[in-house]
């Protein structure tokens, strides 16, 4: 273990959880963070239950060991196909003084509040789309809210290699936001449920009437953060407050800098993760 003092460890497949990361910081700028992206393995979306589990698991492990008593997996893939198993299996029988969030249900209990028609869209990977988890999540909180979903496959690589602000991205954009409109007429609200996702948010808009309201999971998440360590002063006294924040990847250094700066409109200087095992 590198950090004998405690930090609030924030998990994604890439550089998409940044985007919540960046919320998290502004709103707890206090905590120390530890931000692990698994690069040199992502993207997580098309990837088995099985797979993304196993994936997600490693390194969640891995930041237990460097001394984060809490993980927010700040990526809907892994919150659709590896929280629960974590929550139910893993962290019972062997880390019981640890715990996980995800960004599913944080969002799924507020979802509702945004939308006079009760439909809503959800785009996401396609492991999230698939899981049905914002359906399944989102009728505990709200059970007369329509879900329409609308996986975007091309999306995350298109982001992943820069391509968010180029004219390539305009095609993909396009494609997927009218997919989804003609699923409903009654659509006003749509969640991007990626945490990639808000980088394209100006070309998303582009493609959308006025009406439609564009939500991304930073702030919620953030909320529900503080609120979650309000309610649990046993983890939150465990994390040290010296608004330290260390990057790691487990993809090349270089290429995480400059692609983590664009998502967190800040310089970073990212260490290589050495897995456990
Ligand atoms: N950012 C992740 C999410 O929120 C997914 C990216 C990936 O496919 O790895 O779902």
């Amino acid at each position: 273990m590198d950090n004998k003092v405690s930090s609030i460890g924030v998990f994604d497949s890439g550089f998409g959880g940044l985007t919540v990361f960046k919320s998290i910081a502004e709103k707890l700028p206090q905590y120390n963070y530890i931000y692990l992206g698994d690069n040199a393995r992502s993207p997580y979306g098309d990837h088995s239950f099985e797979t993304v589990y196993q994936y997600t698991l490693e390194c969640v492990e891995w930041l237990f060991e460097h001394g984060c008593p809490l993980v927010i997996l700040a990526c809907n893939t892994a919150s659709a196909k590896a929280l629960r198993s974590i929550q139910q299996l893993d962290l019972p029988k062997r880390y019981p003084n640890h715990r996980v969030l995800g960004v599913i249900r944080p969002t799924a209990e507020i979802i509702g509040d945004f939308t006079k028609t009760q439909n809503i869209g959800v785009m996401g990977t396609r492991g999230t789309i698939n899981s049905n988890s914002y359906p399944i999540e989102i009728s505990h909180f709200f059970p007369t809210l329509k879900v329409h979903q609308q996986s975007c496959p091309m999306w995350v690589p298109i982001i992943e290699n820069g391509e968010h602000l180029g004219e390539g991205a305009d095609f993909f954009v396009k494609k997927y936001v009218q997919q989804l409109l003609e699923k409903s007429p009654d659509i006003d609200c749509i969640l991007l449920a990626c945490t990639h996702y808000p980088l394209l948010i100006p070309k998303i808009k582009e493609q959308l009437p006025k009406q439609i309201q564009v939500l991304s999971q930073g702030e919620i998440v953030a909320n529900s953060l503080a609120d979650y360590l309000e309610r649990h002063p046993e983890i939150e006294q465990k994390v040290a407050k010296q608004a330290k924040k260390t990057f790691y990847t487990s993809g090349d250094i270089n290429t995480f800098n400059a692609h983590a700066s664009v998502f967190l409109g800040e310089e970073i200087e990212a260490q290589k993760m050495i897995a456990n095992h």
